[in-house]
């Protein structure tokens, strides 16, 4: 699947008003002061798939379309996106991102952390142009949300024995949070009765979820230069994610369980280690049954979406569960 074409097909109804996102984001990311904007510029330089702020627009088409508000609210949800990668990348210690260098490469760490504070300040000025403090507390919530869902991954790196339910509640909380966020603020904006409101935070749920449980998926099956990012970091960062929680299940027989243990709590790797774990998850169980539950999550998603009468938006809406599950990065 060529991803781009993919997105340009499916956003082609919302294009222009994509286009004067990306516009408004630029405008509000600029700062007079010369290094925090050369870090600013550099992180807009490549740029993402804009699932967040399509999400926000597209929940906002299945009522009574409200760009002006809705323009806000994408480029907020967009720059808080933007934001916490940039401080992931610094947690992950991570050097490329988007296939580029990441901020804390180029900028160092110091300015990486301002960068990603100087965007959360922009987007409180964001939602208190929208003046509506429905929209106000989902905000808040929603970072608050995320850096719990950071935390927790933090405290659990390492812990071999981490539970599914563990994973889950960490993948909603840092990744999914964000995206049922947007569409549920896009139903909220563009007058949606409290059932739509729901429903429609229940779909990003489930979207974020299935999308999180990929991404885990890919940091083991996809080499660097398709994703833009470095490919078995997470293991790396000792980070246990769905693919190897499952392979986990039946290590003890087959040996790998105190390998993987011996590897997590260590702070420096032998490729040749990574690259013996690395395969044992993705020929085993660890990538077929984390795929199953990606799969699950895309099912309550379009169960949710299902509620609300058939349009071309929503069919959209329903394209991006495909895309979420079929996207190579
Ligand atoms: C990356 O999100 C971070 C995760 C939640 C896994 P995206 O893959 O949507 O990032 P960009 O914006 O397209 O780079
Ligand atoms: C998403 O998780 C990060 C945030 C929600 C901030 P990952 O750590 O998996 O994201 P990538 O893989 O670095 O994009
Ligand atoms: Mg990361
Ligand atoms: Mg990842």
């Amino acid at each position: 699947m060529n991803t781009t074409a993919t997105l340009s097909r499916l956003f082609a109804g919302i294009q222009a008003d994509l286009d004067t996102v990306d516009k408004t984001f630029q405008e509000r990311a600029t700062s007079g002061l010369t290094i925090l904007n050369s870090a600013s510029m550099h992180a807009l330089g490549a740029p993402g798939k804009r699932l967040r702020t399509a999400l926000t627009l597209l929940a906002g088409k299945l009522n009574t379309y409200r760009f002006e508000k809705l323009l806000l609210l994408s480029v907020a949800f967009e720059m808080t996106h933007l934001a916490t990668l940039i401080h992931d990348d610094i947690v992950d210690e991570s050097s490329t991102r988007r296939g580029n260098p990441t901020v804390n490469a180029l900028f160092g760490d110091k300015i990486a952390i301002l960068l990603g504070d100087y965007y959360f300040a922009k987007t409180a000025g964001l939602i208190a142009d929208i003046e509506d403090p429905r929209i106000d507390h989902l905000f808040s919530d929603t970072v608050a949300t995320v850096c719990e869902g950071t935390i927790l991954e933090m405290m659990t790196a390492g812990n071999i024995d981490l539970s599914k339910e563990t994973y889950y509640e960490k993948t909603r909380s840092k990744t999914a949070c964000l995206m049922a966020a947007c569409s549920k603020g896009g139903a909220i904006i563009s007058g949606a009765t409290p059932e739509e409101i729901e429903l429609l935070y229940a779909y990003g749920m489930h979207l974020g979820t299935a999308f999180q449980i990929i991404d885990d998926i890919l940091d083991y099956t996809q080499d660097q230069s398709t994703i833009g990012k470095p490919a078995g970091n997470d293991l790396r960062q000792g980070m246990v994610t769905l693919p190897l929680i499952y392979a986990l299940q039946d290590a003890p027989q087959n040996g790998h369980y105190q390998q993987v243990k011996t590897l997590l709590g260590e702070k420096t790797h032998k490729d040749e280690e990574i690259s013996e774990i690395v395969e044992w998850v993705t020929q085993g169980n660890g990538v077929k049954l984390s795929l199953l539950d990606a799969h699950a999550q895309a099912n309550k998603a379009r169960e949710a979406l299902y509620h609300f009468p058939a349009s071309p938006d929503r069919d959209v809406l329903d394209e991006l569960i495909d895309f979420v599950l079929m996207r190579k990065k």
